[in-house]
């Protein structure tokens, strides 16, 4: 018997304030056409006064366990994937803790950026396949627009807020790839590039929270390959072929990166989940809100493959597969 970690629930949250292209090009010397045709983007959610992350994370995990049937009373262990926590310290992931009324099992969260989700997923995997914990909330929560330099066109258009949550349950198996749940999971992290995209800010550098800086165009390059790299490392592990992927569900940084990526894999535009155009880049948020979009609408099906793939900051970037 192989233990398998399981999704059980899903569920996501935006804010309810929409930001349109055309609302952000009468603040900054931008247009709708230049981010809709260099990124795929057309509108953002950002989080109202005094909403904040773990707010977002708490909601999403509400809508996880009602669609799992499950009270928070059944979690074991609450991950928040996050770079824009709601203090320095705590975890986040101990504020939702506390919001969803829980006071028994472990939390804390996860930074790896954008990869935030995947390497959360990752983690809660490990310890459910170890034994330690039975059932996890996976949650990646963002209010990146916090963190954006909003006279910096280069990078204010790009990002926006949300929360997306799974649980996993542990489950026995025969250890085949038809078994339901998270198959592998393939992380890594060059530090090399740590200063490619980063927040130039923080409790030891400047004791301020800082804004986000990027080298757009060599993040550009290095998502393209890394995340290929990512998920062939994935297929190959499994001895699966791209034909065999049902979903793929990819960090929703940029369509053209989408695009590439799924080209290289040779992946049909109908197997791809895209949410970009109406979230824009949630960072770590991206992937769960992006797979509750798409099992909330039908198209993701238990027993079907999903590849999750992410690139962020750090550089940190990994893949994953799930049966679903
Ligand atoms: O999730 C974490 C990982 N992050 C990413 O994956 C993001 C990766 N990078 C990207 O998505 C793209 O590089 C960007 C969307 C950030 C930029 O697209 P690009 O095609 O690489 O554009 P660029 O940076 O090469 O800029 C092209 C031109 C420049 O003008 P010049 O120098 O050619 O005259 C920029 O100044 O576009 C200009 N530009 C803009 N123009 C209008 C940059 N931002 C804007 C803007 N509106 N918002």
């Amino acid at each position: 018997m192989v233990r398998r970690s399981v999704v059980t629930g899903y569920g996501s949250y935006l804010p309810e304030r929409v930001l349109t292209n055309d609302e952000l090009a009468s603040r900054v010397d931008t247009s709708d056409e230049w981010i809709v045709e260099r990124t795929g983007i057309r509108q953002r959610h950002v989080a109202g006064e005094g909403e904040l992350t773990s707010h977002l994370a708490a909601h999403a995990a509400r809508r996880a366990f009602d669609q799992a049937g499950i009270g928070a009373d059944a979690i074991d262990m609450v991950l928040v994937a996050t770079s824009t926590p709601n203090e320095t310290f705590p975890a986040t992931a101990t504020i939702v803790q506390s919001e969803l009324g829980m006071r028994h099992g472990l939390a804390f969260d996860m930074q790896a950026v954008c990869a935030g989700f995947v390497f959360a997923l990752a983690t809660a995997d490990n310890f459910i396949k170890a034994g330690q914990v039975d059932r996890a909330l996976v949650i990646g929560a963002e209010t990146f627009t916090r963190i954006l330099d909003w006279s910096d066109r280069s990078t204010c258009v790009l990002f926006g807020d949300g929360a997306g949550a799974v649980v996993l349950q542990g489950s026995d198996g025969e250890g085949t790839v038809e078994d339901r749940g998270v198959l592998s999971s393939h992380l890594y992290s060059d530090g090399y590039y740590h200063d490619m995209l980063y927040v130039d800010g923080g409790p030891s550098s400047t004791g301020q929270v800082g804004h986000l800086r990027m080298a757009g165009r060599e993040v550009f390059k290095h998502a393209v390959v890394k995340m290929a790299e990512a998920t062939d490392a994935a297929l190959v592990a499994n001895g699966l072929e791209a034909d065999d992927v049902d979903w793929f569900v990819p960090h929703q940084a940029n369509r053209r990166i989408i695009d590439a990526t799924s080209k290289k894999l040779g992946l049909a535009d109908d197997k791809v989940v895209i949410t970009v155009d109406r979230h824009a880049n949630t960072s770590a948020a991206s992937i769960p809100l992006a797979l509750a979009e798409a099992a909330g609408d039908g198209r993701i099906q238990r027993g079907q493959l999903v590849l999750i793939e992410a690139l962020g900051g750090g550089l940190a970037w990994g893949s994953a597969l799930i049966r679903w």
